[in-house]
């Protein structure tokens, strides 16, 4: 039997599981995980660093061409993020960063770059990528497009346990109030805005479990992979 190898595009709002899914997918299906979300922290933590001041697009076009991300493959299997040679998956996940990443991300130069090495990273196919604009300015020809929220509340409860995972304290209006700021950002900026694509498929994934998104899209991608060629 012939298998495709497709593009899953996984979109949505922050703090809804796109990441997780996404993970677990690549896992399954043997394919490359990609966590955009990441590169523009990377980005941002990076600005952050350097003082970059966001109103000056000379300052942030000579930053860029400094900023170097990269994904490896630790010793457990996970996919980490680097800048410049060094492993930052920490500390992007920090409030620090997650204040200013809406920020960052909606910076037109900023995109473009991104997007740019996206598209690089997806070109053999066999990939699972999550971010916001996956499915409508990335890869708008995704063989498979996800596109999932849940309700506020539950989203902000999984995102302070992810972060009490990590050793962080955060109070849950503090992440509620990011989760709702993150939220106005990325839906009203003038460049790729978040929305779902018309041909996405919607979960809402707030009365289910990883298990279920998880299931719900390896059988999706599943269909696509094994079906007709
Ligand atoms: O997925 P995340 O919460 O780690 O993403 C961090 C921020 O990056 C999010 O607030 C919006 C931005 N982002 C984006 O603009 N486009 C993407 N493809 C991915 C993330």
């Amino acid at each position: 039997m012939n298998f495709r190898k497709i593009v899953i595009a996984v979109d949505g709002y922050s703090a809804c599981g796109k990441s997780s899914t996404a993970k677990a997918v690549s896992a399954i299906l043997g394919y490359r995980y990609i966590d955009s979300g990441a590169m523009y922290r990377a980005v941002t933590l990076y600005f952050l660093d350097h003082h970059v001041a966001l109103s000056n697009p000379k300052e942030i076009a000579r930053a860029l061409k400094k900023v170097d991300i990269t994904f490896r493959i630790n010793s457990t299997n996970k996919s980490e993020t680097y800048l410049n040679g060094l492993n930052v998956d920490k500390p992007i996940r920090t409030m620090r960063v997650s204040e200013l990443v809406s920020q960052v991300s909606a910076i037109r130069e900023v995109r473009i770059a991104m997007v740019e090495q996206q598209r690089r990273m997806g070109r053999e196919k066999a990939v699972v990528m999550d971010g916001r604009d996956i499915g409508t300015v990335v890869f708008p020809q995704a063989d498979l497009k996800i596109f999932m929220n849940a309700d506020l509340l539950v989203r902000a409860f999984r995102r302070q346990k992810e972060l009490l995972d990590r050793g962080q304290l955060v109070d849950l209006d503090d992440v509620m109030e990011n989760i709702i700021l993150r939220d106005k950002t990325d839906t009203t900026r003038a460049e790729s805005p978040l929305k779902q694509a018309e041909d996405a498929i919607f979960l809402d994934t707030t009365n289910i479990t990883l298990d279920e998104q998880v299931d719900e899209v390896v059988r999706l991608a599943l269909s696509k992979i094994i079906g007709p060629q």
